[in-house]
């Protein structure tokens, strides 16, 4: 489905009743990413995945897109779908949006699932690794990123043991332009530290993690769950930087747990 918002058009799909989940998904991702969750959570809520401005069939505007432009365009999706309340799953840079709309629009957020993500901005040398990325894309085009982005996405034990998992990934990125990986990569390198908001959050939240995450290291995770009052923390074993789509029974059951308390 598509939704015509003020700057631009996102697709998105939606299943189910009930509570409302937006599910927001990593760089360089779209929506795809969520499929194992939309198939089998819309039994608990009211379940929306869409693409990012720029992402998969939503449309391709120019950048750079902050995670606070990121979270606009959601907040103006809820409004335009008249929802008015929601919890967040977002993952990685989808939870760094969600640490955004929340900045901005807590009392719209009655729960947050924070997946293979973290609070801190990019340390100098993440910056410059952006910005190396940045003039690759445009030299070379968005297959280098794509293969590099896939070969740490898995946990070691899923690229040897489920090949299949492989296939599943390029699926959900493989159709990324040069334009959106520099302007994600804008947004990503200079995007606030959610840090000091993390104390302040009331609302409960559910932190889901890889325990062989190759791109945000399993502490990132534990420091969030010190940090926010209300959390709970799921590793889930043998999973890497996708637990939803590595291990989905353990992550959907985790989320489905999550979204009942909150409803009672
Ligand atoms: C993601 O999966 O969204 C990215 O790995 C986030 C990042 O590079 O910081």
């Amino acid at each position: 489905m598509q939704i015509e918002l003020s700057q631009c058009r996102l697709a998105f799909d939606e299943a189910g009743k009930g509570t409302p989940i937006l599910f927001i998904h990593g760089y360089p991702m779209n929506r795809r990413l969520w499929q194992p969750q939309l198939e089998d959570l819309a039994e608990v809520g009211h379940v929306l995945a869409l693409d990012l401005r720029g992402h998969g069939e939503s449309e391709q505007i120019p950048g750079p897109y902050s995670m606070e432009l990121f979270a606009d365009d959601c907040n103006e999706f809820l409004d335009v779908m008249r929802i008015p309340k929601v919890v967040l799953c977002g993952l990685s840079m989808g939870g760094y949006i969600c640490m955004a709309f929340y900045r901005k629009y807590a009392s719209r957020v009655v729960g947050m699932v924070l997946t293979a993500t973290r609070a801190a901005a990019d340390s100098p040398t993440a910056r410059e690794s952006r910005d190396k990325a940045i003039d690759q894309a445009i030299s070379q085009g968005p297959a280098p990123i794509v293969e590099g982005m896939i070969n740490r996405l898995l946990s070691p034990y899923s690229q040897s043991n489920r090949p299949s998992l492989i296939t599943k990934a390029h699926d959900f990125i493989d159709d990324i332009s040069t334009q959106t990986i520099v302007a994600d990569l804008q947004g990503l390198k200079t995007r606030l530290d959610s840090s000091s908001i993390l104390a302040t959050i009331s609302q409960p939240v559910c932190i889901i993690h890889g325990e062989d995450d190759q791109i945000v290291p399993l502490e990132e995770a534990r420091e969030m769950h010190h940090t926010i009052k209300h959390s709970r923390l799921h590793i889930l074993p043998l999973a890497g930087h996708v637990p939803n789509l590595e291990q989905p029974g353990l992550f959907n059951q985790a989320v489905r747990q999550f979204i009942m308390e909150i409803k009672s």
